[in-house]
């Protein structure tokens, strides 16, 4: 059984599409364009991947564009490492996505908070710092020997945030050949395998420019429009990290707002993540409301945070 039926399995059936989220996850599930996308993948080591609906809402054509990456990779039409970039405003998702990224293949993360680099070396020396994964006292170039070969994660949390931007020169080899020398003089590494996920605000304004810009902005993007601004972001992303290292970024992908069924479906599994949390009941009548009335709190530089926030609020008062 998926997480998010699991996460209601107090509830009748037959109540269960009064539940905005459900709602969202099994029309979702059911549509073409769903399908169409986990064909891309089915076949392959990715396919577990497909899994990522139950935890990301929204952000479909990422998800499309990312497969398509990955299908390109598995099929070896590819040459160089899958160098994915998630940019965009914040809370809308793109470290959710690089986390559940190694747990639901299974294969091992190291999550580098690229704020506290300070020098070039630093990058090889840094420890993985996401709460998320098992506490491990190695280095990114121990994680990598570890690892050599094998399919592994490295997610370069905030990139753009580097102190120094030479800190990502060290980059430019493993990107580009697939193997680099994790210290001067010693052998080359096979880096073949690493998936490196960066994630990013770059592209912050042209998001929603982008977004307000279209002819209806309450429609639903279409994959030309998201093309569009997947091609308007590259070169915002060449400004800030450097032509250099964007040459060998595979694709960049930009995330986008969140549609009205979207944020409902984000503040409804809000309230009932923290009532399952205080191990109280609410009946679907009062969850709707809930999820009602926080809605005018959403911000939309924030994301699902500021539903998050809106929804702790709320419950304060009835738990
Ligand atoms: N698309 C989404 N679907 C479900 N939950 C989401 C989504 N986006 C954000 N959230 C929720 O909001 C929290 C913050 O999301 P996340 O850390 O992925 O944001 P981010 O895009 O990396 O933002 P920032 O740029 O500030 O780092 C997550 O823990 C998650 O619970
Ligand atoms: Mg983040």
């Amino acid at each position: 059984m998926d997480p998010a039926t699991r996460r209601v399995m107090p509830l009748n059936l037959s109540s269960l599409f009064a539940h905005s989220f459900l709602r969202y996850y099994v029309t979702r599930a059911d549509s073409t364009h769903t399908r169409q996308t986990s064909q891309l993948i089915y076949r392959s080591f990715f396919r577990p991947l497909t899994k990522v609906r139950y935890d990301l809402i929204g952000q479909d054509w990422v998800l499309e564009q990312l497969f398509r990456v990955l299908s390109m990779h598995s099929q070896r039409l590819a040459v160089a490492p899958i160098v994915v970039l998630l940019c965009g405003p914040s809370g809308h998702g793109k470290s959710l996505l690089a986390r559940k990224f190694g747990s639901l293949l299974d294969i091992p993360t190291h999550t580098v908070n690229m704020t506290t680099l300070r020098s070039t070396h630093d990058l090889w020396q840094s420890y993985s710092m996401s709460p998320y994964e098992e506490p491990s006292s190695d280095t990114l170039a121990q994680f990598l020997l570890n690892n050599e070969g094998e399919r592994c994660v490295v997610v370069l949390d905030e990139i753009e945030k580097v102190e120094d931007p030479k800190a990502l020169y060290s980059l430019l080899m493993p990107w580009e050949l697939g193997r680099c020398s994790l210290e001067a003089g010693k052998r080359h590494v096979d880096l073949t395998k690493v998936i490196w996920l960066g994630t990013s605000n770059i592209c912050h304004d042209l998001v929603f420019e982008h977004h307000d810009s279209r002819p209806d902005p309450s429609k639903p993007v279409t994959r030309e429009e998201y093309r569009d601004l997947m091609d308007l972001s590259r070169p915002q992303v060449s400004q800030s990290l450097g032509a250099s290292l964007l040459s060998r970024v595979t694709t960049v992908l930009p995330f986008i707002p969140f549609t009205m069924e979207e944020k409902m479906a984000i503040a409804a599994e809000a309230v009932y993540s923290l009532i399952s949390n205080a191990a109280k009941m609410l009946s679907p009548e009062e969850v709707e409301a809930i999820v009602m009335k926080v809605l005018p709190s959403y911000v939309p530089s924030e994301g699902a945070r500021s539903l998050h926030r809106a929804v702790s609020n709320e419950l304060v008062d009835l738990i």
